[in-house]
């Protein structure tokens, strides 16, 4: 899936949120969305996701302006948000079911995915059984099994601690090995963005513009020893120049 963002602006009442953003996605990229508190990344993601609608310019989606939601594009925010009277399986094949697949289909893909995730074991198990992570597991599966060209991720990993944030990030990474979807990864970390993307975006101060898109060309699969490479701390020295302004 082939994203464009033309001239796009933002503005609320008289905040402009972001300002004249261009970028292109190709199909199979990572790309990592870093940023300063307030600078527009969720905004951006929410344009993205249609949940929103541009104030100048415009989103393409393989060509086709895309006003509206749809299960192409999926989101998975902070908060895992899942319901809390249904079972972790009953969360995964929400969306499914409101699609109109089978009791049987969404049995087949609820459990695929469970695997993927390593959370069989507790696939009748309610939400508030679950930790951080294994929630926020769950909110990335529930929207993987929409089998979505594009998952939106909004500083997914930002409310786990870092040993489970580090492990959060090995599977998303060996998840996206396998899917070969567009990921765009929004975050505030610069380790985080550096060591998970294909791709890096730094959105200035608000009004967001886009201050720096290159391509990060770290060998994969990555391994923590990556922060000590050069190239890796070339990348996070001009990264934080742009986020110290
Ligand atoms: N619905 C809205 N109504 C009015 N202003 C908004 C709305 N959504 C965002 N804004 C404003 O737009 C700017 C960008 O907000 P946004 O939430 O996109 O930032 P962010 O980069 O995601 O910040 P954070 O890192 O804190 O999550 C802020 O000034 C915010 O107050
Ligand atoms: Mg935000």
């Amino acid at each position: 899936m082939h994203i464009v963002i033309d001239s796009l602006y933002k503005t609320f009442g008289s905040t402009t949120a972001l300002e004249n953003i261009n970028l292109q996605f190709q199909g199979g990229e990572f790309v990592t969305v870093l940023g300063s508190s307030g600078c527009g990344k969720t905004t951006l993601l929410h344009l993205l996701a249609g949940l929103t609608t541009p104030s100048r310019g415009a989103i393409y989606v393989d060509g086709e302006v895309k006003s509206r939601p749809g299960a192409d594009r999926v989101v998975v925010f902070q908060q895992a948000g899942l319901y809390p009277w249904l079972n972790v399986q009953q969360n995964i094949e929400f969306g499914l079911d409101l699609q109109g697949v089978s009791r049987e289909q969404r049995r087949r893909a609820s459990s695929e995915i469970l695997r993927t995730i390593g959370l069989e074991a507790f696939a009748r198990h309610k939400p508030y059984e679950l930790s951080g992570g294994m929630q926020q597991r769950v909110a990335i599966a529930r929207a993987l099994v929409m089998k979505p060209k594009v998952l939106l991720m909004d500083e997914p990993f930002g409310a786990l601690d870092a040993q489970t944030r580090s492990s959060m990030q090995s599977f998303l990474t060996s998840l996206w090995d396998q899917l070969q979807c567009t990921i765009v990864f929004i975050t505030h970390d610069i380790d985080e963005a550096i060591f998970l993307g294909t791709r890096l975006v730094v959105l200035s101060a608000r009004p967001g513009r886009v201050a720096l898109d290159v391509p990060i060309e770290l060998e994969r699969p990555r391994t923590a020893e990556v922060a000590f490479d050069p190239r890796f701390l070339e990348l996070k020295k001009r990264a934080m120049g742009i986020l110290a302004h």
